[in-house]
């Protein structure tokens, strides 16, 4: 626990990178090898040729730190990469305000990856659910036996469900969900394996065809939830009034709730932070997107992700359910070694303690363009920093 350390730095925008480095340093406890990583952003070709296809080089984008963040009342420097300018700087404002209050909760409520197999060419499809479900335990031992490490560790398929599509034009269809616990993997490539196992017995069982093997990235059984209260008064300033930005922001949220148009850029904001944190620790953003969207519209309507709105003082209260597939271990994220420091800034233990820092700083995010949109407009208080820096207006 580093619950001494307070990450409430003010003024660390105002200083040049040595000295922010060497906060973060003392911070996190890092080697001055370590620092030369970071600032260097190096990753030498033998790590590259590993991570993708047809390398040439690598593609430089902006490592930043949020400072402000307390989350179940331990202190975090979060990494960020964006080449998006004001996401950082909104991201420590949104944390700053969250903090008056006790700083943000979070929690997360289940770790299961889902993968998937699809069954076709079916005679009769009831009787083949019955028999998947009568052969239940040697399917998930046959799961379990392809990831003995995993189930050393405490993981590995808890258990299966299935769901029958009817009156398709490819005829009656039968999906097969494993749930994996996975622990501190992302796990995609594990589900993979293990789907990729099981298929030939599901087949074999009930004489179908398995059409589609692979992990869903709709991660719902991979949930945080995360709660935030900022007080009116921390919302006053010389030209608003906090009570009215409340008001503001939770009529910005009903205007969200029933147009899709604002919702998805209400989303994207929120997707801003958690993105550029996803990246900097080395995990798959495209998977945290596209399961962010697709719970977005679970209700069967396109939802904003976080819910503002009034508690019992008046005062302002968030709250985001988010199905999030992070890891601290395997794949990029410890082949990057950007990735590991990301993690050691963090002082993270367990990837359900990284989802419920990345959740945490989608809230911020939200609550940051939510404040600036209904105050001051984005183009000063958020976009401001954009036209600072790029030298136009665009
Ligand atoms: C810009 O990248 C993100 C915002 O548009 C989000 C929002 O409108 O809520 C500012």
């Amino acid at each position: 626990m580093n619950n001494k350390k307070s990450s409430r730095i003010p003024g660390f925008f105002k200083l040049n990178s040595d000295e922010k480095l060497k906060i973060v340093q003392e911070f996190a406890g890092l080697t001055n090898k370590e620092l030369e990583i970071i600032e260097k952003g190096f990753l030498d070709s033998g790590t590259r040729d590993k991570m993708s296809e047809n390398v040439i080089g690598t593609y430089p984008l902006p490592y930043s730190i949020a400072v402000n963040f307390l989350i179940n009342n331990k202190d975090y420097l979060v990494p960020m990469v964006t080449e998006e300018p004001s996401v950082v700087a909104a991201a420590c404002y949104g944390a700053k305000l969250l903090r008056d209050d006790g700083g943000i909760k979070a929690e997360s409520l289940e770790n299961l990856m889902i993968g998937q197999i699809y069954l076709i060419d079916i005679d009769n499809i009831e009787k083949a659910g019955q028999d998947i479900l009568k052969n239940k335990k040697e399917i998930i031992g046959l799961g379990n036996s392809k990831k003995p490490d995993l189930v050393s560790l405490g993981g590995g398929v808890r258990d299966l469900e299935i769901k029958v599509f009817k009156n398709n034009n490819i005829g009656d269809f039968l999906r097969v969900h494993l749930f994996v616990d996975t622990k501190d993997a992302m796990g995609a490539n594990t589900i993979d394996t293990i789907v990729e196992a099981v298929a030939p017995l599901l087949e074999k069982i009930t004489g179908s065809k398995a059409l589609l093997k692979i992990v869903s990235n709709l991660a719902d059984k991979r949930l945080v939830r995360v709660k935030g209260v900022v007080k009116k008064d921390t919302l006053t300033t010389k030209d608003f009034k906090g009570e009215n930005v409340v008001e503001n922001i939770i009529k910005a949220q009903i205007i969200a709730e029933n147009d899709i148009y604002r919702a998805v850029t209400n989303n994207k904001g929120i997707l801003n932070g958690m993105g550029a944190v996803t990246l900097a620790t080395g995990n798959d953003w495209r998977a945290l997107e596209a399961g962010a969207h697709g719970y977005a519209v679970s209700s069967g309507r396109y939802m904003p992700l976080v819910k503002w709105n009034y508690n019992d003082n008046k005062d302002l209260i968030g709250e985001m359910t988010f199905p999030i597939a992070v890891g601290i271990v395997g794949g990029v994220v410890q082949s990057n070694p950007i990735s590991n420091l990301s993690l050691k800034i963090l002082n993270i233990k367990t990837a359900p303690e990284l989802a419920c820092v990345i959740v945490s700083v989608g809230l911020a995010q939200n609550l940051a363009a939510l404040r600036a949109l209904v105050s001051e407009g984005i183009q000063k208080g958020h976009m401001g920093l954009h036209v600072k820096l790029m030298g136009k207006d665009d």
